[in-house]
C-alpha cells in the first residue's frame, strides 16, 4: 500500500539531497538497513500504516447542499472525481472514491468524516496532487492540481501544508531544524529561515522547545512542530489527516484550538480528515460525510447533524448524543403496559430550547404528567442536538396520542416500551 521513494540524505548540514518531489510530503523512514544516514521517504501520504426546531415551526426538508452550489469562491473543489487503484500482481483493483463533488470555501474549515477505508486519505492525497484522479478534476485555488506535473506541481504543493497522525518529524533534527526543512528545500536564506522558525515556534506555543529533539517532546508538542512545519512556507491550504487521533482528549482539544486560531488569524483554509465526530463538532463549519468511497451527505455542520439522513451520519451523531439508555432504566423496560405504569418514549430534539418546549407543551396541551427519564443534549455547529426519554402515564392509548402529537410538530420519536 505504501509507495515509497527513498532518498538518502547525508548526515551534516548541507547539501540536502532531497528530491524536489519531497516538498510537501517528506517524513522520516526507519534507518536500519539503510545505514546511519537519515533517510527521507515519500510515502504518497498513504497513511494507512496507518436542524432550529421550535414547536409550531415547520421543518423544511433540507437537501444535502453542496457548498459548491452556494459558495462560488471555493479554495478546494472536487469535480466528478473517482479514484481507482489499479489491479497489480494478482491483487484486484480498488475503487476508493466514486463521483465525488464538493467544495471547501476559501477560509473555511471543512471536516471530512468517515469510517476506516471510506477513502479519506485517498481524497486528501488528491488535494495535494500526490495521487491523480482516475476521472474528474481537483481544483485548488482556481488551479487544476490534477493536471499539474513536475516543477509546476511542486510549486503548487508549497501552498498546501499537511499534518499527519504520527507527526512524521525527523528524529535527528531539533524542533527548529524540522520546521526549517521545507524552507531549506524552498531555497530560503539562512537568516530568513532563522527568523521564520522563531516566529513559527511562537505561533504554535513552543518557543521554549527550539532545541529539543522529537524524542524529548510530548505528542501534543510534536504535533505543534508538525503544524509549524506545515505552515512554514505560508500555505493557503492546510490538510490534516487524523492529526489528533494519536492524542489524548485534552491535548486534542488544545491542538484543535490552535488550528482554529490559525484559521482565524491567518485565513488558512483547513481540510480535516477524521473518523472522530468530536473533531468535526469542535472545529468544522462544513462537513463531508464519506462512506465506501461516496459522499453521502455534505454541507454546513449544523444542517447535516440536525437533520442527519444517511445511516452513517446518524451513527456519527449517535456517538455524540448517544442513543443508549441508562442501564437502570433499560433493565426496567418491558413490552407490555402495567396498571399505574408509564410508557417510555424517546424524542429527538433539535434547536435551542426545543427540549424544554417539548416537555412543557406536551404536559400543557395533552394534560399529561410527563416525567423526564433521561436526556442528552449537545451543541453541534451552534445548534442543540439531542434526545429525551420521557415517561408518559398510561398504556397504548397514551403512546398513540403522544406520538401523534409529536409527529404533528415533526419531532422524530419512538416508543421504547413500558416501565412499571
Ligand atoms: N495505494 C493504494 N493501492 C491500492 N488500494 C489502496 C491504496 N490506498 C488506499 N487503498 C484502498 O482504498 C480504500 C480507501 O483507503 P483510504 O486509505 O483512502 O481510506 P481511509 O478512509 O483513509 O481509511 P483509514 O481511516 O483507515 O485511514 C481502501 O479500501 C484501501 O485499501
Ligand atoms: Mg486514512
Amino acid at each position: 500500500m505504501v509507495r515509497a521513494a527513498v532518498q538518502r540524505v547525508p548526515s551534516g548540514p548541507s547539501p540536502l539531497f532531497i528530491s524536489p518531489s519531497l516538498d510537501a510530503t517528506w517524513f522520516p523512514c526507519a534507518a536500519g538497513a539503510h545505514g546511519d544516514s537519515e533517510l527521507l521517504c515519500m510515502k504518497a501520504a498513504s497513511m494507512n500504516a496507518h436542524q432550529s426546531l421550535a414547536i409550531g415551526q415547520p421543518i423544511e426538508t433540507l437537501e444535502a447542499v453542496s457548498p459548491a452550489a452556494t459558495e462560488p469562491d471555493a479554495m478546494v473543489r472536487f469535480e466528478g472525481i473517482s479514484k481507482t487503484y489499479p489491479a497489480y500482481r494478482g491483487k484486484p483493483g480498488v475503487n476508493a472514491l466514486e463521483n465525488i463533488d464538493f467544495a471547501s470555501p476559501r477560509g473555511s474549515i471543512t471536516g471530512v468524516i468517515g469510517r476506516s477505508g471510506a477513502g479519506k486519505s485517498s481524497l486528501v492525497r488528491l488535494i495535494n496532487g500526490l495521487e491523480k484522479p482516475t476521472t474528474g478534476r481537483v481544483i485548488v485555488d482556481n488551479r487544476d492540481i490534477s493536471a499539474l506535473a513536475g516543477r509546476e506541481l511542486r510549486l503548487a504543493q508549497r501552498s498546501i501544508g499537511m499534518i499527519f497522525q504520527h507527526f512524521n518529524l525527523l528524529s535527528s533534527r531539533t524542533s527548529a531544524d524540522n520546521i526549517a526543512l521545507p524552507l531549506e528545500i524552498a531555497g530560503w536564506a539562512k537568516a530568513d529561515i532563522k527568523a521564520r522558525v522563531t516566529e513559527l515556534l511562537a505561533l504554535v506555543g513552543i518557543a521554549d522547545k527550539h532545541d529539543r529533539y522529537p524524542s524529548e517532546l510530548s505528542g501534543g508538542q510534536k504535533q505543534r512542530v508538525g503544524i509549524a512545519r506545515a505552515l512554514a512556507t505560508r500555505p493557503d491550504v492546510l490538510l490534516s489527516d487524523e492529526a489528533t487521533s494519536a492524542l489524548d482528549p485534552q491535548t486534542t482539544r488544545a491542538i484543535l484550538d490552535l488550528l482554529a486560531n490559525i484559521n482565524r488569524e491567518l485565513g488558512v483554509t483547513i481540510v480535516l480528515i477524521t473518523h472522530e465526530m468530536s473533531v468535526v463538532r469542535q472545529l468544522a463549519k462544513e462537513v463531508v460525510v464519506l462512506d465506501a468511497g461516496h459522499v453521502v451527505e455534505s454541507g454546513h455542520v449544523a444542517d447535516i447533524f440536525t437533520h442527519p439522513k444517511h445511516p452513517i451520519t446518524q451513527s456519527f451523531l449517535a456517538e455524540v448524543i448517544g442513543d443508549s439508555l441508562p442501564v437502570s432504566l433499560a433493565s426496567r423496560i418491558v413490552s407490555e403496559p402495567s396498571a399505574g405504569g408509564q410508557a417510555v418514549i424517546r424524542v429527538q430534539v433539535r434547536g435551542a430550547g426545543a427540549g424544554d418546549t417539548v416537555v412543557a407543551r406536551l404536559a400543557r396541551e395533552l394534560g399529561l404528567d410527563v416525567s423526564l427519564l433521561s436526556a442528552r443534549i449537545d451543541e453541534i455547529g451552534g445548534q442543540h442536538v439531542g434526545s429525551l426519554t420521557l415517561g408518559i402515564p398510561g398504556g397504548e392509548d397514551a403512546v398513540t396520542r403522544t406520538l401523534a402529537w409529536l409527529s404533528q410538530y415533526q419531532f422524530s420519536a419512538e416508543s421504547l416500551g413500558y416501565v412499571a
